[in-house]
């Protein structure tokens, strides 16, 4: 049978998970979420003290940046992958908001997006993976058979992770989040390295009015004319 590499790409919050990770459970393809594993390199700093504002310690995290084990194992009673630092599931505590708001320096660094991308690749070499985040179909893949760019305004991605947030019983303030959102756009867009932009090849979806039974068979209806 036929594999493809699908890339999707997009701003913070846009949905693109959701997405990608349903597409992956669909077509019984791998799915790697990114953005975890730069969550889980910033939560990896925070615990080991290699943050101190917005300073990152970056000599020392160059010593270890190899040991830093980053994985994804199925949860069988969701079906959902879960993230995991050197053995430890981190999958909660890499979506709080103290790893949110320091996660745009620690993927500025090149030698972290080097050591990650290295990863990423070796996990897409067999194709038939769906891998979402800011430069897959630029960087990591850019080779990619399918690649999509997310999109929708700051405002309605605040409300969704203000929504998703909520429900995991986190407190959160809906400008606090609208404001890191921005921030972070605006951090993405605008790093030397790797910076988020929508490749030539790319496909454009804006989700902002779309309903997520109506991103799916959006979505299905381009994978679909690969005949997979
Ligand atoms: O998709 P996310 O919000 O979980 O991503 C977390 C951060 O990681 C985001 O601020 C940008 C960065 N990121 C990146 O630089 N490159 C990727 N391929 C994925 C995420």
């Amino acid at each position: 049978m036929k594999k493809i590499t699908i890339a999707i790409d997009g701003f913070s919050s846009s949905g693109k998970s959701t997405m990608a990770k349903d597409l992956a459970k669909e077509i019984g393809y791998i799915y790697i979420d990114s953005g975890a594993m730069y969550r889980a390199v910033t939560l990896y700093c925070l615990q080991n003290k290699l943050i101190e504002g917005n300073k990152i310690n970056e000599e020392e995290l160059k010593k270890r940046i190899a040991d830093i084990q980053i994985n994804f194992k199925l949860d069988p009673s969701t079906m959902r992958p879960v993230t995991y630092l050197n053995g430890e599931n981190v999958e909660n505590e890499i979506r709080r908001m103290e790893v949110s708001s320091k996660v745009s320096f620690v993927s500025a660094i090149p030698f972290v997006r080097q050591a990650m991308v290295a990863q990423q690749q070796a996990m897409g070499k067999e194709k038939g993976i769906v891998m979402d985040g800011r430069d897959i179909g630029t960087v990591v893949f850019p080779d990619a058979e399918l690649k999509i760019f997310v999109t929708a305004s700051p405002e309605t991605r605040a409300q969704r992770r203000y929504e998703e947030l909520k429900a995991k019983g986190e407190e959160v303030d809906y400008e606090e989040i609208l404001k890191n959102v921005k921030e972070r756009d605006y951090i993405d867009q605008n790093r030397d390295v790797a910076p988020l932009r929508q490749a030539d090849d790319a496909i454009l979806l804006d989700n902002g009015t779309m309903s997520l039974e109506e991103q799916k068979q959006w979505l299905l209806e381009k994978v679909m004319s690969f005949e997979l």
